[in-house]
């Protein structure tokens, strides 16, 4: 793919969080997803590519935009997957709390793994700690092979997890290992980027969270050069029928990051919606805004920090004002 096209997923990323900033904090995650959905999607048919979304807004019957399978992009070469979260963190934009992205990834047609909205286990570390890692391995293990690698002790490296009930037992398990724990109520993404941003804080990743955003998170460790691995977790009958449905055979596989990101030839774009570790949030001044975005490519591993001032009156098309979606 031609280098130039990391700024026009910039410019996709930098839409939605436009739009789904302007709802931060109201209480409304629905709303918020959608302004960013909307203006993600009327952004990318301006782009040169041949996409299709294999990780998107849900199957065609249940997301009218950015379903699995939709095209986008103008349709001329080059031929790409493309997985896209509008708005990765609806809970936290709708609080007004850290680290809502928006999130776009994009391989060769074929290269990223066509992950069902199902739950995914993870675990994932920066370029230092990269080969240490075994999702089948003791947490105590794996904590203590990144502490080595990270030249510290255990009681000085930072994990990440979800605060979730179903994570009491891992959770448990890295306190008796005496590792450091962030919980964090949302936004498995920006936690397992973190992991790979010297001085985030954080050192690795463990636990479940969404299987499309373990592969968003793959495509942004892989453009840093760090690891994730993980496994599907299948809750019943219908939830399998979709993992075969989507083309993989053996659902219990443990997905290593070449299975789950085939190429290195990929592109990585955020942009920040609120305040977060990274990235910054949209700030509006009035008649402009501003954005803060990373946009990462996997075959030269440069990472550019973005910042932009949008002219809002010259973007009426994707930018919520107010209450008011997408006028004009
Ligand atoms: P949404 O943006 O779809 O709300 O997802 C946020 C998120 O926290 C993800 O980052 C994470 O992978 C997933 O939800 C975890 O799911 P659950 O909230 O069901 O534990």
């Amino acid at each position: 793919m031609e280098r130039e096209l990391a700024l026009e997923f910039v410019r996709v990323t930098e839409a939605a969080a436009l739009a789904a900033g302007r709802l931060m904090g109201r209480g409304d995650k629905e709303a918020a997803d959608q302004a960013a959905v909307d203006a993600m999607r009327s952004v990318f048919d301006t782009v040169h590519i041949n996409g299709t979304v294999v990780i998107g807004e849900g199957e065609m019957d249940e997301a009218p935009m950015l379903y699995i399978g939709e095209k986008v992009g103008t349709g001329s070469e080059p031929e790409v997957d493309v997985a896209v979260d509008p708005l990765e963190g609806t809970n936290l934009v709708a609080k007004g709390l850290p680290n809502a992205l928006s999130v776009v990834a994009v391989a060769p047609r074929g290269c990223l793994l066509h992950a069902p909205d199902i739950y995914m286990d993870k675990i994932a570390v920066g370029p230092r700690a990269k080969g240490c890692i075994d999702l089948d391995a003791p947490v105590e293990e794996n904590l203590r092979k990144v502490a080595s690698a990270l030249d510290k002790n255990v009681e000085d490296v930072t994990a990440i997890i979800l605060d979730r009930p179903r994570h009491e037992r891992i959770i448990a398990e890295i306190r008796r290992a005496g590792a450091r724990v962030k919980l964090i109520s949302d936004g498995d993404v920006s936690a397992a980027i973190a992991t790979a941003i010297e001085g985030s804080g954080v050192d690795i990743l463990f636990g479940i969270g969404g299987a499309p955003e373990g592969v968003i998170a793959a495509v942004a460790l892989k453009c840093l050069g760090g690891e994730l691995q993980g496994r599907l977790k299948p809750d019943g009958e219908e939830e399998l029928e979709r993992v075969y449905g989507m083309g993989l055979d053996d659902p219990d596989k443990l997905l290593l990051l070449d299975d789950l990101v085939k190429s290195e030839d990929i592109f990585f774009a955020a942009t920040g919606i609120t305040d977060g570790d990274m990235l910054r949030g949209v700030r509006y001044e009035g008649e402009t805004a501003q954005t803060h975005s990373l946009v990462m490519r996997g075959l030269t591993r440069t990472i550019r920090n973005i910042n932009a001032t949008h002219f809002l009156e010259r973007k009426p098309h994707f930018v919520a004002r107010g209450t008011e979606q997408n006028a004009g």
